[in-house]
């Protein structure tokens, strides 16, 4: 193959074509404003938003925690089993549209609970999404229970007494919300257990935090692959060490962008991190608020960094050997990629 491309459409079809996973992806982020509107209606629940194009035009943040306030309020139209069943196949649609066949999907329970859903109804929702989408279309999945940093580690605990029963849905515990202020530390005994229990393990970290984080969530938390992972380039020793542990980055460059972790695609990490032998992966985070699915990830960064054919292939090989698939499957996607390639 010949390594760059002669057009944005060209490198923009290969990047349709390219068999990939999604790693970072918190499904309760990829609730589109017209769903919101029709869970609404449905659930008699009032939204302060008076059309689609209103929510739109309040996707506007500068940092994290602006993105946040929005995301708790907008899940609050998530009420019954089959909204969260609504939401997982909407999201599943356009992750298999973008060439995924492998998805390992955030749930923030916590969210969801302290407004008096049940746990076992987002379950059972999310699940029943996943077990269709595995049934109709091969297309496999690994749920992942994120707990919310800026509550406390006591609350993650009882979160994770609530998923005993579900265990065999559950295939990790993650750790997401605001960063900053809320280190990793700060839930090493919670995540111990998850470990003892035969969890995976994966944090948010070095989204907004310092690279000081990083080390914990490795050190204290000792997780399987770091979420963003953007400020460990300020750390040589921290590359490094996440180069030669072979630690899987989940990035995500259209959050970076919207949330201001980044002020231009053209200064995205992304490159950086795959010249220095960081295993980086491309992901969307929070679509729907974002501004685009896995697909328009690759091409938003793609068309900024300049990034070649093999930069491509390296990215989506990533997203596979990162996954929590077995060694089987992650060999025969990485087969299916080299006979696309
Ligand atoms: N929750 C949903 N998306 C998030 C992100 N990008 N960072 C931290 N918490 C989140
Ligand atoms: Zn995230």
């Amino acid at each position: 193959m010949t390594d760059s491309f002669a057009s944005a459409d060209e490198r923009a079809a290969f990047i349709a074509g390219l068999p990939k996973a999604e790693l970072h992806l918190h499904i309760e982020g990829s609730l589109e404003p017209e769903l919101m509107f029709e869970l609404a209606q449905r659930n008699g629940v009032a939204i302060p938003f008076a059309s689609v194009e209103e929510v739109r035009a309040a996707y506007a943040f500068s940092n994290l925690q602006d993105f946040l306030d929005i995301y708790y309020q907008g899940m609050g139209v998530l009420r019954t089993e089959q909204d969260f069943h609504d939401l997982t196949v909407a999201y599943l649609a356009r992750a298999r549209a973008d060439g995924v066949r492998h998805v390992e999907i955030f749930f923030d329970p916590q969210g969801h609970t302290m407004r008096g859903i049940a746990f076992e109804t987002i379950v059972t929702g999310i699940t029943r999404a996943l077990d269709e989408a595995h049934a109709k279309h091969g297309m496999t999945s690994k749920l992942i229970l994120s707990f919310l940093r800026h509550l406390s580690e006591a609350e993650a605990e009882a979160t994770l007494d609530e998923a005993l029963p579900f265990l065999d849905r559950i295939a990790g515990v993650g750790l997401d919300s605001s960063e900053v202020g809320h280190p990793p530390s700060k839930f090493e005994r919670v995540f111990a257990r998850a470990r003892d229990l035969g969890l995976k393990l994966v944090a948010h970290a070095g989204e907004e935090g310092p690279p000081a984080y990083v080390h914990e969530a490795l050190d204290l938390l000792k997780v399987d692959r770091i979420d963003h992972g953007n400020r460990s380039l300020e750390d040589p020793a921290l590359v490094a060490r996440l180069v030669s542990e072979g630690m899987t980055l989940t990035v995500c460059p259209l959050s970076n962008l919207k949330l201001c972790v980044v002020d231009d695609l053209a200064d995205h990490p992304l490159k950086t991190m795959l010249d220095a032998g960081l295993a980086a992966t491309v992901n969307s985070d929070d679509p729907s608020y974002f501004g685009g699915y896995v697909n328009a990830n690759y091409r938003a960064v793609a068309d900024a960094l300049d990034l070649s054919k093999a930069d491509l292939v390296t990215l989506a090989r990533n997203s596979f050997t990162g996954s929590f698939l077995s060694e089987i499957d992650k060999a025969k996607h990485l087969e299916a990629i080299d006979a696309y390639a």
